[in-house]
């Protein structure tokens, strides 16, 4: 019998994994990628199979929650078919997305159908041009319009992620604020990660969770809040507005790693035990090698968590130490 629990070396129990379903995107997000990206040949980014393969795998050692990312997920052919066969693993309890929003006009009831239950939707303005000056590429209308789309399709949350950054969004804290409340949605604001050399310095535009936090208690009254969806988030409710939650996701200022219970998958495969270091596993040639047996995958993942690190290491003043762009790791 083969252990059926995801243990690291540091006895954090792995239930929720998230996986990169491609490395590309619509978007061209100035935290994210550079102007000029050079994206993965199809040959080297796993098959649908092999995802949904690697997906049963993790499952079937107990892990409860699988979120699939990007890149954009919903750029991939055949990502709802994807989520649909994910969902209906035997033992998960959760299948959740990030996504950029741009494809839910056409695809978040799909999705819903699917299985999906929950959506993280990138937002980081609402003001035409500083969303097209943020994501390069982007346009906010067809943004707003698939929000809409996915509070009609019946997901059981929908939270708005903001990348906040001084001189391009952080005066809109507040208008997003009143956004997400007037709507019922979760919010969290999130400070830039030095992930990738995105061809600009951070230090100048690094805005802190600290920051964010009191530009909103000068407008509502926050109420602390215990709550954890299992990550590195910090989460506050707002008096008069039951119905959401503003969440603080703060890599520099507070140091989440002793709880963490996640690993992720890039499109390519490589199993990160941890955003900030390099340490990865090669799954993508564990399938290829064995397409039958599962039982050399198994044994190599164990291995691997052993040396899950007990830390990470990120510099407030944004230099770069991890050369890897986020669209590759999976937000
Ligand atoms: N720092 C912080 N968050 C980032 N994201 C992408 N790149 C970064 C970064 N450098 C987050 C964005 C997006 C999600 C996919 O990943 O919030 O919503
Ligand atoms: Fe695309 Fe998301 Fe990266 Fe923006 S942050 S470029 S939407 S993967």
């Amino acid at each position: 019998m083969v252990d059926t629990q995801l243990v690291d070396g540091s006895g954090r129990r792995i239930d929720y994994v998230r996986m990169s379903v491609t490395d590309r995107c619509d978007f061209r997000c100035v935290y994210c990628m550079a102007e000029e990206m050079t994206f993965l040949p199809r040959e080297q980014v796993l098959t649908l199979e092999e995802i949904q393969r690697l997906a049963g795998i993790f499952v079937g050692q107990g892990v409860k929650k699988i979120r699939l990312t990007g890149g954009e997920p919903l750029v991939r052919k055949g990502i709802v078919g994807l989520c649909a066969q994910i969902a209906a693993l035997p033992g998960l309890k959760e299948l959740v997305m990030t996504t950029n929003g741009s494809q839910l006009v056409r695809l978040a009831k799909p999705l819903a159908d699917a299985g999906v239950q929950r959506l993280n939707i990138s937002l980081d303005s609402l003001d035409s041009e500083k969303f097209r000056a943020i994501t390069r590429t982007g346009d906010l209308q067809q943004v707003l319009a698939g929000i809409d789309a996915a509070r009609e399709a019946g997901f059981k949350r929908i939270k708005l992620n903001v990348v906040v950054m001084k001189g391009r969004n952080a005066d809109e804290v507040p208008a997003l604020v009143d956004y997400a409340l007037e709507r019922g949605l979760d919010i969290s604001f999130i400070e830039e990660m030095p992930l990738g050399n995105v061809g600009r310095s951070r230090g100048e535009s690094f805005c802190s969770s600290d920051e964010v936090r009191a530009t909103i208690a000068q407008r509502y009254q926050l109420i602390d809040s215990t709550e954890s969806s299992g990550g590195p988030a910090r989460y506050v409710r707002v008096e008069g507005y039951p119905a959401s939650r503003i969440g603080f996701i703060s890599p520099h200022s507070h140091n989440f790693c002793s709880t963490c219970n996640r690993v992720r998958m890039t499109a390519e495969g490589r199993l990160l035990l941890c955003l900030g270091q390099e340490n990865s596993i090669d799954m993508r040639g564990l399938v290829r090698r064995h397409p039958t047996s599962d039982a050399p995958i198994l044994q190599a993942l164990g291995k691997a968590l052993q040396h899950k690190p007990a830390h990470h290491d990120f510099s407030v003043d944004g230099e770069v130490q991890i050369v890897r762009f986020m669209n590759a790791s999976g937000g």
